[in-house]
């Protein structure tokens, strides 16, 4: 049973963001689960090492949209994502660390809270932009 459900994510509007969130709390849900089946720590590191580039691919691909149609939060959003890859790393380079949840409630809070916040704000720009 994962930690996120699906339906805790607002869509953004644009189907290949709405896609790729999908899949980031896939990734983190699986990363709950074998945290709380017992810690395996090759287990956990090779899903942290699929959650970051995951999470890098994403973060791009939403900041050179972005970018492209000068969005103008753009700045605080790149922060927003290179504090989640920030902890991402911190986790991987220490995955015992994901054993204590607080550092793991912080990710996931960022994870759902960031997608659910910044990137909800981003849908209607560019939905204005003939983006879908
Ligand atoms: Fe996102
Ligand atoms: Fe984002």
């Amino acid at each position: 049973m994962g930690l996120i459900h699906h339906n805790s994510l607002l869509k953004t509007g644009v189907q290949r963001f709405d896609d790729d969130h999908l899949q980031l709390v896939t990734i983190t849900n699986q990363l709950h689960d074998a945290i709380k089946a017992g810690f395996d720590l090759q287990t956990v590191q090779r899903i942290l090492q699929e959650l970051a580039v995951f999470a890098e691919h994403h973060f791009k691909a939403e900041e050179e949209l972005l970018a492209h149609h000068d969005y103008p939060d753009l700045e605080q959003h790149r922060l927003a994502h290179q504090q989640i890859m920030t902890r991402l790393e911190q986790l991987r380079h220490d995955p015992e660390q994901a054993h204590g949840s607080i550092i793991m409630q912080f990710l996931l809070d960022w994870l759902v809270n960031h997608t659910k916040n910044a990137d909800t704000m981003y849908g209607p720009f560019l939905n204005r932009r003939g983006l879908f």
